[in-house]
Protein backbone atom coordinates (compact mmCIF):
# COMPACT_ATOMS: atom_id res chain seq x y z
CA UNK A 1 0.00 0.00 0.00
CA UNK A 2 1.61 3.36 -0.98
CA UNK A 3 0.24 6.09 1.15
CA UNK A 4 0.19 9.09 -0.94
CA UNK A 5 -0.38 12.95 1.20
CA UNK A 6 -1.40 15.63 -1.25
CA UNK A 7 -1.82 18.92 0.46
CA UNK A 8 -5.78 19.21 -0.12
CA UNK A 9 -6.12 22.76 1.71
CA UNK A 10 -3.53 25.75 2.95
CA UNK A 11 -3.00 26.74 6.53
CA UNK A 12 -5.95 28.42 6.80
CA UNK A 13 -3.24 31.37 7.41
CA UNK A 14 -1.79 30.18 4.39
CA UNK A 15 0.20 32.21 1.80
CA UNK A 16 -1.76 32.66 -1.61
CA UNK A 17 0.35 29.91 -2.68
CA UNK A 18 -2.37 24.64 -2.18
CA UNK A 19 -16.59 -10.90 -4.66
CA UNK A 20 -16.91 -11.94 -6.85
CA UNK A 21 -19.45 -14.46 -7.42
CA UNK A 22 -18.42 -17.34 -9.62
CA UNK A 23 -20.18 -17.69 -13.11
CA UNK A 24 -20.01 -19.47 -16.17
CA UNK A 25 -20.41 -18.06 -19.29
CA UNK A 26 -19.51 -20.58 -21.56
CA UNK A 27 -17.66 -19.94 -24.48
CA UNK A 28 -20.08 -19.71 -27.91
CA UNK A 29 -19.28 -20.91 -31.26
CA UNK A 30 -20.90 -18.30 -32.80
CA UNK A 31 -19.77 -15.71 -30.72
CA UNK A 32 -16.84 -13.57 -33.07
CA UNK A 33 -13.33 -14.32 -31.89
CA UNK A 34 -11.24 -11.55 -31.46
CA UNK A 35 -7.34 -12.46 -31.69
CA UNK A 36 -4.74 -10.36 -29.29
CA UNK A 37 -1.48 -10.63 -29.68
CA UNK A 38 0.99 -9.58 -26.96
CA UNK A 39 4.78 -8.38 -27.27
CA UNK A 40 6.14 -8.88 -24.33
CA UNK A 41 9.81 -7.53 -25.58
CA UNK A 42 7.82 -4.34 -26.09
CA UNK A 43 7.57 -2.08 -22.87
CA UNK A 44 6.68 1.34 -21.93
CA UNK A 45 6.03 2.90 -18.34
CA UNK A 46 6.01 1.22 -15.10
CA UNK A 47 2.80 1.15 -12.91
CA UNK A 48 2.61 2.74 -9.64
CA UNK A 49 -1.33 1.46 -9.02
CA UNK A 50 -4.69 2.49 -8.81
CA UNK A 51 -6.12 4.17 -5.94
CA UNK A 52 -8.80 6.61 -4.17
CA UNK A 53 -9.29 9.51 -2.05
CA UNK A 54 -10.29 9.50 1.59
CA UNK A 55 -9.89 12.96 2.00
CA UNK A 56 -12.23 15.29 3.86
CA UNK A 57 -12.52 12.88 6.95
CA UNK A 58 -14.45 10.36 4.94
CA UNK A 59 -12.36 7.79 6.31
CA UNK A 60 -14.54 8.51 9.61
CA UNK A 61 -17.45 6.43 7.17
CA UNK A 62 -15.73 3.59 7.76
CA UNK A 63 -14.35 4.04 11.36
CA UNK A 64 -18.05 4.26 12.49
CA UNK A 65 -19.22 0.80 10.59
CA UNK A 66 -19.63 -1.94 12.77
CA UNK A 67 -18.34 -5.41 11.38
CA UNK A 68 -18.98 -7.28 9.09
CA UNK A 69 -19.45 -4.66 7.11
CA UNK A 70 -16.39 -2.54 8.03
CA UNK A 71 -14.36 -5.43 7.24
CA UNK A 72 -16.60 -5.85 4.05
CA UNK A 73 -16.21 -1.79 2.58
CA UNK A 74 -12.25 -2.44 3.01
CA UNK A 75 -12.42 -6.02 1.31
CA UNK A 76 -14.17 -4.12 -1.50
CA UNK A 77 -11.44 -0.87 -1.79
CA UNK A 78 -7.94 -3.00 -1.15
CA UNK A 79 -8.41 -6.79 -1.07
CA UNK A 80 -6.47 -7.83 -3.91
CA UNK A 81 -8.70 -11.13 -4.46
CA UNK A 82 -12.15 -10.02 -3.67
CA UNK A 83 -11.77 -5.94 -4.42
CA UNK A 84 -10.63 -3.27 -6.39
CA UNK A 85 -7.23 -3.56 -5.02
CA UNK A 86 -6.25 -0.52 -4.65
CA UNK A 87 -2.99 0.41 -4.14
CA UNK A 88 -2.81 3.98 -2.87
CA UNK A 89 -4.42 6.26 -0.36
CA UNK A 90 -4.64 9.90 -1.30
CA UNK A 91 -5.01 11.80 2.11
CA UNK A 92 -5.27 15.26 2.68
CA UNK A 93 -3.34 17.77 4.66
CA UNK A 94 -5.09 19.32 6.98
CA UNK A 95 -4.81 23.28 7.54
CA UNK A 96 -7.81 24.13 9.47
CA UNK A 97 -8.02 24.60 13.36
CA UNK A 98 -10.53 22.38 13.71
CA UNK A 99 -13.21 19.83 12.59
CA UNK A 100 -15.95 21.86 11.28
CA UNK A 101 -17.60 21.13 8.28
CA UNK A 102 -15.33 17.98 6.79
CA UNK A 103 -12.49 20.04 6.53
CA UNK A 104 -9.16 18.83 7.59
CA UNK A 105 -7.11 19.48 11.10
CA UNK A 106 -3.68 20.92 11.14
CA UNK A 107 -1.11 19.62 13.06
CA UNK A 108 -0.42 23.28 13.76
CA UNK A 109 -3.83 25.23 15.17
CA UNK A 110 -2.06 28.82 16.25
CA UNK A 111 -0.62 30.59 13.08
CA UNK A 112 3.06 31.44 14.03
CA UNK A 113 4.38 34.87 13.32
CA UNK A 114 7.61 34.07 11.97
CA UNK A 115 9.24 31.09 10.48
CA UNK A 116 11.43 31.03 13.34
CA UNK A 117 8.44 30.45 15.64
CA UNK A 118 7.33 27.37 13.75
CA UNK A 119 7.88 24.71 16.19
CA UNK A 120 5.90 21.26 14.49
CA UNK A 121 7.03 23.57 11.70
CA UNK A 122 4.50 25.67 9.61
CA UNK A 123 3.77 28.35 7.02
CA UNK A 124 1.98 31.24 7.04
CA UNK A 125 0.98 34.18 4.49
CA UNK A 126 2.53 36.64 6.38
CA UNK A 127 5.72 37.99 4.65
CA UNK A 128 9.05 36.68 4.32
CA UNK A 129 10.13 33.26 3.20
CA UNK A 130 8.46 30.46 5.01
CA UNK A 131 9.63 27.98 2.58
CA UNK A 132 12.06 26.20 4.73
CA UNK A 133 9.07 26.37 7.36
CA UNK A 134 6.59 24.58 5.60
CA UNK A 135 8.76 21.91 4.48
CA UNK A 136 9.40 21.35 7.82
CA UNK A 137 5.89 21.62 8.55
CA UNK A 138 5.36 18.58 6.11
CA UNK A 139 8.26 16.45 7.48
CA UNK A 140 6.27 17.19 10.91
CA UNK A 141 3.09 15.56 9.25
CA UNK A 142 4.92 12.48 7.59
CA UNK A 143 6.33 12.02 11.33
CA UNK A 144 3.33 11.97 12.65
CA UNK A 145 2.04 9.22 10.23
CA UNK A 146 5.56 7.14 11.11
CA UNK A 147 4.67 7.43 14.70
CA UNK A 148 1.57 5.40 14.03
CA UNK A 149 3.86 2.87 12.00
CA UNK A 150 2.54 4.20 8.50
CA UNK A 151 4.74 5.08 5.78
CA UNK A 152 3.76 7.64 3.48
CA UNK A 153 5.12 7.10 0.01
CA UNK A 154 4.89 10.04 -1.74
CA UNK A 155 4.21 13.58 -0.96
CA UNK A 156 2.25 16.14 -2.56
CA UNK A 157 2.49 20.03 -1.02
CA UNK A 158 -0.26 21.72 -3.29
CA UNK A 159 -3.47 20.80 -4.70
CA UNK A 160 -4.95 22.56 -7.66
CA UNK A 161 -3.00 25.67 -7.53
CA UNK A 162 -4.20 26.90 -10.41
CA UNK A 163 -7.37 27.16 -8.69
CA UNK A 164 -8.80 29.86 -6.60
CA UNK A 165 -11.64 29.06 -3.94
CA UNK A 166 -13.06 30.00 -0.97
CA UNK A 167 -12.00 26.75 1.34
CA UNK A 168 -8.61 26.90 2.23
CA UNK A 169 -6.14 26.58 -1.09
CA UNK A 170 -2.82 27.37 -2.12
CA UNK A 171 -1.88 28.98 -5.58
CA UNK A 172 1.35 28.37 -7.58
CA UNK A 173 3.10 28.05 -10.86
CA UNK A 174 5.30 25.53 -11.79
CA UNK A 175 8.00 28.09 -11.68
CA UNK A 176 7.45 28.94 -7.77
CA UNK A 177 6.63 25.17 -7.20
CA UNK A 178 10.63 24.53 -8.55
CA UNK A 179 11.74 26.68 -5.82
CA UNK A 180 9.73 24.93 -3.42
CA UNK A 181 11.10 21.22 -4.36
CA UNK A 182 14.58 22.13 -4.33
CA UNK A 183 14.12 23.00 -0.62
CA UNK A 184 12.06 20.13 0.40
CA UNK A 185 13.53 16.75 -1.11
CA UNK A 186 17.04 17.92 0.75
CA UNK A 187 14.96 18.71 3.98
CA UNK A 188 13.24 15.30 3.69
CA UNK A 189 17.01 14.10 3.11
CA UNK A 190 18.04 15.65 5.92
CA UNK A 191 15.37 14.06 8.00
CA UNK A 192 16.19 10.43 6.44
CA UNK A 193 13.18 10.58 4.01
CA UNK A 194 14.90 9.85 1.76
CA UNK A 195 12.33 7.15 0.43
CA UNK A 196 9.64 9.63 0.02
CA UNK A 197 9.56 11.03 -3.39
CA UNK A 198 7.86 14.28 -4.43
CA UNK A 199 4.51 14.65 -6.53
CA UNK A 200 3.52 17.74 -8.24
CA UNK A 201 1.73 19.78 -8.92
CA UNK A 202 -2.18 18.37 -8.42
CA UNK A 203 -3.18 20.64 -11.57
CA UNK A 204 -7.03 20.92 -12.36
CA UNK A 205 -6.39 19.67 -15.54
CA UNK A 206 -4.25 18.22 -18.21
CA UNK A 207 -3.19 20.89 -20.41
CA UNK A 208 -2.27 22.82 -16.96
CA UNK A 209 0.28 19.77 -15.29
CA UNK A 210 1.83 19.72 -18.96
CA UNK A 211 2.88 23.50 -18.02
CA UNK A 212 3.69 22.59 -14.63
CA UNK A 213 6.29 19.89 -15.89
CA UNK A 214 7.56 22.41 -18.42
CA UNK A 215 8.31 25.06 -16.15
CA UNK A 216 9.44 22.51 -13.69
CA UNK A 217 11.90 21.36 -15.93
CA UNK A 218 13.28 24.56 -17.54
CA UNK A 219 13.57 25.64 -13.27
CA UNK A 220 15.56 22.43 -13.02
CA UNK A 221 13.87 20.59 -10.33
CA UNK A 222 12.29 17.58 -12.67
CA UNK A 223 15.66 14.81 -11.00
CA UNK A 224 13.87 15.76 -8.06
CA UNK A 225 9.86 15.35 -9.06
CA UNK A 226 8.73 11.61 -8.76
CA UNK A 227 5.39 12.05 -10.60
CA UNK A 228 4.02 14.79 -12.21
CA UNK A 229 0.39 14.63 -11.17
CA UNK A 230 -2.71 16.40 -12.92
CA UNK A 231 -6.39 15.98 -12.28
CA UNK A 232 -9.42 15.80 -15.00
CA UNK A 233 -11.61 18.53 -14.39
CA UNK A 234 -10.70 21.41 -16.29
CA UNK A 235 -9.45 19.57 -19.43
CA UNK A 236 -9.14 15.63 -20.00
CA UNK A 237 -6.02 13.80 -20.27
CA UNK A 238 -5.03 13.42 -23.85
CA UNK A 239 -1.76 12.99 -25.58
CA UNK A 240 1.02 12.44 -23.27
CA UNK A 241 3.27 15.16 -20.84
CA UNK A 242 6.43 16.00 -21.86
CA UNK A 243 8.31 14.76 -18.82
CA UNK A 244 11.19 12.52 -17.64
CA UNK A 245 8.93 11.96 -14.41
CA UNK A 246 6.24 9.40 -14.18
CA UNK A 247 2.64 10.52 -14.52
CA UNK A 248 0.20 10.06 -12.31
CA UNK A 249 -3.88 10.88 -12.36
CA UNK A 250 -4.24 11.90 -9.20
CA UNK A 251 -8.16 12.80 -8.97
CA UNK A 252 -11.11 12.54 -10.74
CA UNK A 253 -14.84 11.88 -10.76
CA UNK A 254 -18.31 12.74 -12.03
CA UNK A 255 -19.28 15.64 -9.89
CA UNK A 256 -22.53 16.51 -11.40
CA UNK A 257 -24.68 12.94 -11.66
CA UNK A 258 -26.88 11.37 -8.90
CA UNK A 259 -25.70 8.61 -7.65
CA UNK A 260 -26.38 5.73 -10.22
CA UNK A 261 -24.66 2.11 -9.67
CA UNK A 262 -25.23 1.46 -13.86
CA UNK A 263 -22.37 -0.06 -15.41
CA UNK A 264 -23.98 0.96 -18.65
CA UNK A 265 -26.69 2.99 -18.90
CA UNK A 266 -26.16 4.96 -22.24
CA UNK A 267 -22.57 6.14 -21.47
CA UNK A 268 -23.82 8.22 -18.48
CA UNK A 269 -20.57 9.61 -16.96
CA UNK A 270 -20.93 8.07 -13.49
CA UNK A 271 -21.50 4.62 -15.25
CA UNK A 272 -18.83 1.79 -14.41
CA UNK A 273 -18.15 0.96 -17.97
CA UNK A 274 -17.73 5.27 -18.89
CA UNK A 275 -15.00 5.17 -15.86
CA UNK A 276 -13.18 1.50 -17.50
CA UNK A 277 -12.63 3.72 -20.83
CA UNK A 278 -11.46 6.72 -18.71
CA UNK A 279 -8.54 4.73 -16.75
CA UNK A 280 -7.76 2.61 -20.30
CA UNK A 281 -7.32 5.86 -21.99
CA UNK A 282 -5.01 7.59 -19.20
CA UNK A 283 -2.82 4.13 -19.00
CA UNK A 284 -2.59 3.02 -22.56
CA UNK A 285 -2.71 6.07 -24.68
CA UNK A 286 -1.30 8.68 -22.07
CA UNK A 287 1.32 6.97 -20.28
CA UNK A 288 0.12 7.15 -16.71
CA UNK A 289 1.63 5.06 -13.99
CA UNK A 290 -1.07 5.68 -11.64
CA UNK A 291 -5.28 6.43 -11.97
CA UNK A 292 -6.45 7.40 -8.39
CA UNK A 293 -10.50 7.96 -8.28
CA UNK A 294 -12.12 10.87 -6.40
CA UNK A 295 -13.41 9.96 -2.85
CA UNK A 296 -13.81 5.95 -1.91
CA UNK A 297 -17.08 6.46 0.04
CA UNK A 298 -18.69 9.70 1.31
CA UNK A 299 -22.44 9.93 2.55
CA UNK A 300 -25.52 10.43 1.13
CA UNK A 301 -26.11 13.89 2.68
CA UNK A 302 -22.68 15.46 0.81
CA UNK A 303 -22.93 17.25 -2.47
CA UNK A 304 -26.46 15.55 -2.86
CA UNK A 305 -25.48 12.04 -3.15
CA UNK A 306 -23.38 12.60 -6.40
CA UNK A 307 -21.27 9.80 -8.24
CA UNK A 308 -17.94 11.61 -6.66
CA UNK A 309 -17.74 8.08 -4.94
CA UNK A 310 -17.50 4.68 -5.56
CA UNK A 311 -19.27 3.03 -2.75
CA UNK A 312 -21.96 5.12 -0.30
CA UNK A 313 -21.65 4.36 3.08
CA UNK A 314 -25.09 6.10 4.83
CA UNK A 315 -24.28 5.08 8.34
CA UNK A 316 -24.86 1.22 9.34
CA UNK A 317 -25.58 0.60 4.99
CA UNK A 318 -23.62 0.79 1.98
CA UNK A 319 -23.86 0.55 -1.88
CA UNK A 320 -21.44 -0.60 -4.40
CA UNK A 321 -21.23 1.42 -7.85
CA UNK A 322 -19.96 -0.29 -10.54
CA UNK A 323 -17.69 2.51 -11.14
CA UNK A 324 -15.52 0.40 -8.07
CA UNK A 325 -15.61 -2.88 -10.31
CA UNK A 326 -14.53 -0.65 -13.36
CA UNK A 327 -10.95 -0.06 -11.00
CA UNK A 328 -11.36 -4.05 -9.64
CA UNK A 329 -10.97 -5.18 -12.99
CA UNK A 330 -7.43 -3.70 -12.93
CA UNK A 331 -6.27 -5.15 -9.85
CA UNK A 332 -4.55 -7.89 -12.07
CA UNK A 333 -1.67 -5.40 -12.45
CA UNK A 334 0.37 -4.67 -9.47
CA UNK A 335 2.45 -1.90 -8.41
CA UNK A 336 5.71 -2.13 -10.24
CA UNK A 337 4.50 -4.10 -13.29
CA UNK A 338 5.21 -2.49 -16.84
CA UNK A 339 2.82 -2.02 -19.70
CA UNK A 340 3.58 -4.19 -22.35
CA UNK A 341 2.23 -4.13 -26.45
CA UNK A 342 -1.23 -5.89 -26.69
CA UNK A 343 -2.37 -5.42 -30.30
CA UNK A 344 -5.83 -6.72 -32.21
CA UNK A 345 -8.68 -7.72 -31.84
CA UNK A 346 -10.34 -5.26 -34.04
CA UNK A 347 -12.55 -1.66 -33.42
CA UNK A 348 -14.89 -3.25 -30.26
CA UNK A 349 -11.99 -4.25 -28.72
CA UNK A 350 -9.36 -2.52 -26.17
CA UNK A 351 -5.95 -4.69 -24.77
CA UNK A 352 -3.32 -3.55 -22.58
CA UNK A 353 -1.11 -6.21 -20.99
CA UNK A 354 1.68 -5.90 -18.18
CA UNK A 355 4.57 -7.62 -17.06
CA UNK A 356 4.28 -7.75 -13.08
CA UNK A 357 7.12 -7.94 -11.28
CA UNK A 358 6.09 -11.62 -9.98
CA UNK A 359 6.65 -12.64 -13.75
CA UNK A 360 2.99 -12.71 -14.32
CA UNK A 361 1.10 -11.26 -17.37
CA UNK A 362 -2.03 -9.41 -16.71
CA UNK A 363 -4.34 -8.48 -19.53
CA UNK A 364 -7.25 -6.00 -19.51
CA UNK A 365 -9.64 -5.71 -22.21
CA UNK A 366 -12.82 -4.15 -22.88
CA UNK A 367 -15.37 -4.43 -25.25
CA UNK A 368 -17.56 -1.79 -26.77
CA UNK A 369 -19.75 -4.08 -29.10
CA UNK A 370 -22.99 -4.75 -28.17
CA UNK A 371 -22.92 -8.69 -28.36
CA UNK A 372 -20.41 -11.20 -26.82
CA UNK A 373 -17.43 -11.49 -27.83
CA UNK A 374 -14.71 -14.36 -27.75
CA UNK A 375 -10.87 -13.15 -26.82
CA UNK A 376 -7.98 -15.32 -28.22
CA UNK A 377 -4.92 -14.41 -26.37
CA UNK A 378 -1.95 -15.49 -28.60
CA UNK A 379 0.17 -18.60 -27.01
CA UNK A 380 2.41 -16.81 -23.63
CA UNK A 381 3.81 -20.16 -22.71
CA UNK A 382 2.14 -20.17 -19.29
CA UNK A 383 0.46 -22.49 -18.23
CA UNK A 384 -2.11 -21.31 -16.06
CA UNK A 385 -4.36 -18.93 -16.96
CA UNK A 386 -7.42 -16.90 -14.94
CA UNK A 387 -10.46 -14.90 -16.24
CA UNK A 388 -12.44 -12.07 -14.42
CA UNK A 389 -15.76 -10.48 -15.90
CA UNK A 390 -17.78 -7.05 -15.24
CA UNK A 391 -20.28 -6.18 -17.25
CA UNK A 392 -24.70 -5.28 -16.14
CA UNK A 393 -25.18 -8.27 -13.80
CA UNK A 394 -21.39 -9.11 -12.51
CA UNK A 395 -18.61 -8.09 -10.94
CA UNK A 396 -14.96 -9.47 -11.36
CA UNK A 397 -16.59 -12.70 -11.40
CA UNK A 398 -14.87 -15.69 -12.30
CA UNK A 399 -15.34 -16.71 -16.20
CA UNK A 400 -13.63 -19.75 -17.25
CA UNK A 401 -10.89 -19.42 -19.38
CA UNK A 402 -9.48 -22.00 -21.81
CA UNK A 403 -5.85 -22.98 -23.40
CA UNK A 404 -5.70 -24.55 -26.26
CA UNK A 405 -3.27 -27.11 -26.88
CA UNK A 406 -1.08 -24.90 -29.00
CA UNK A 407 -1.52 -22.58 -25.64
CA UNK A 408 -4.01 -19.69 -27.05
CA UNK A 409 -5.99 -18.80 -24.05
CA UNK A 410 -9.59 -18.12 -24.70
CA UNK A 411 -12.53 -16.93 -22.95
CA UNK A 412 -16.19 -14.94 -23.58
CA UNK A 413 -16.38 -11.00 -22.63
CA UNK A 414 -19.65 -9.43 -22.50
CA UNK A 415 -21.29 -7.04 -24.82
CA UNK A 416 -19.85 -3.52 -23.15
CA UNK A 417 -18.01 -6.13 -20.48
CA UNK A 418 -14.57 -5.97 -19.57
CA UNK A 419 -12.48 -9.08 -19.15
CA UNK A 420 -9.07 -9.55 -17.20
CA UNK A 421 -6.71 -12.46 -17.96
CA UNK A 422 -3.92 -13.21 -15.53
CA UNK A 423 -1.14 -15.74 -17.04
CA UNK A 424 0.95 -17.43 -14.28
CA UNK A 425 3.91 -19.67 -13.57
CA UNK A 426 2.31 -23.29 -12.46
CA UNK A 427 2.95 -23.54 -8.34
CA UNK A 428 6.14 -25.13 -8.42
CA UNK A 429 7.60 -22.55 -10.81
CA UNK A 430 7.39 -24.18 -14.38
CA UNK A 431 6.39 -22.70 -17.63
CA UNK A 432 3.90 -24.73 -20.00
C1 LIG B 1 -9.22 -10.85 1.12
O1 LIG B 1 -10.43 -11.56 1.23
C2 LIG B 1 -10.24 -12.95 1.46
C3 LIG B 1 -11.61 -13.62 1.37
O2 LIG B 1 -12.48 -13.05 2.30
C4 LIG B 1 -9.55 -13.15 2.80
O3 LIG B 1 -9.33 -14.53 3.02
C5 LIG B 1 -8.22 -12.40 2.80
O4 LIG B 1 -7.64 -12.48 4.06
C6 LIG B 1 -8.42 -10.94 2.40
N1 LIG B 1 -7.11 -10.35 2.21
C7 LIG B 1 -6.65 -9.40 3.02
C8 LIG B 1 -5.29 -8.89 2.70
O5 LIG B 1 -7.29 -8.96 3.94
C1 LIG C 1 19.11 9.81 10.49
O1 LIG C 1 19.68 8.52 10.63
C2 LIG C 1 20.98 8.56 11.21
C3 LIG C 1 21.58 7.16 11.14
O2 LIG C 1 20.63 6.20 11.57
C4 LIG C 1 20.90 9.10 12.62
O3 LIG C 1 22.18 9.20 13.18
C5 LIG C 1 20.29 10.50 12.57
O4 LIG C 1 20.08 10.98 13.90
C6 LIG C 1 18.94 10.47 11.84
N1 LIG C 1 18.47 11.84 11.67
C7 LIG C 1 17.20 12.20 11.88
C8 LIG C 1 16.90 13.63 11.65
O5 LIG C 1 16.34 11.41 12.22
C1 LIG D 1 6.24 7.45 -20.32
O1 LIG D 1 6.65 7.62 -18.98
C2 LIG D 1 7.96 7.21 -18.70
C3 LIG D 1 8.18 7.41 -17.23
O2 LIG D 1 7.24 6.65 -16.51
C4 LIG D 1 8.94 7.99 -19.55
O3 LIG D 1 10.24 7.51 -19.34
C5 LIG D 1 8.56 7.82 -21.02
O4 LIG D 1 9.39 8.62 -21.80
C6 LIG D 1 7.12 8.22 -21.24
N1 LIG D 1 6.72 7.99 -22.62
C7 LIG D 1 6.00 8.88 -23.30
C8 LIG D 1 5.64 8.49 -24.67
O5 LIG D 1 5.66 9.93 -22.83
C1 LIG E 1 5.02 -28.57 -12.36
O1 LIG E 1 3.62 -28.36 -12.53
C2 LIG E 1 3.16 -28.56 -13.85
C3 LIG E 1 1.72 -28.12 -13.94
O2 LIG E 1 0.97 -28.57 -12.84
C4 LIG E 1 3.36 -30.04 -14.22
O3 LIG E 1 2.93 -30.25 -15.53
C5 LIG E 1 4.84 -30.35 -14.11
O4 LIG E 1 5.05 -31.74 -14.34
C6 LIG E 1 5.40 -30.02 -12.75
N1 LIG E 1 6.86 -30.16 -12.75
C7 LIG E 1 7.53 -30.66 -11.73
C8 LIG E 1 9.02 -30.72 -11.90
O5 LIG E 1 6.98 -31.06 -10.72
Amino acid sequence: MQLTLAHLCALVVAPSLTSATSAALPLKGRQAQQKVTIDVTKKYQTMDGFGISGAFQRANLIMNLQQPKQREVLDLLFNTTTGAGFSILRNGIGSTPNSNKDYMNTILPKCPSTPAEVTVSGASCRSGDWKQAYANYLIAYINFYASAGIKVTHLGFLNEPDYTTSYASMGSSGIQAADFIKVLRPTLDRNNLTSVSINCCDATGWNVASQHASQIAAAGAESMVYAITSHEYTSRISGTIRTNARVWQTEYSDLNGGWSTAWYSNGGSGDGFTWANTVFNGVVNSNLSAYIFWEGVQDRATNNNNNEKLILVDGQTYQVSKRLWAFGQWRVVRPGGQRIAASGGGSNIKSAAFLNIDGSVAVVIINSAASAQTISIAPLGFPVVQAWYTDNTHDMATVEATLGSDGTASASVPSRGMISFLFKKAANGTMV
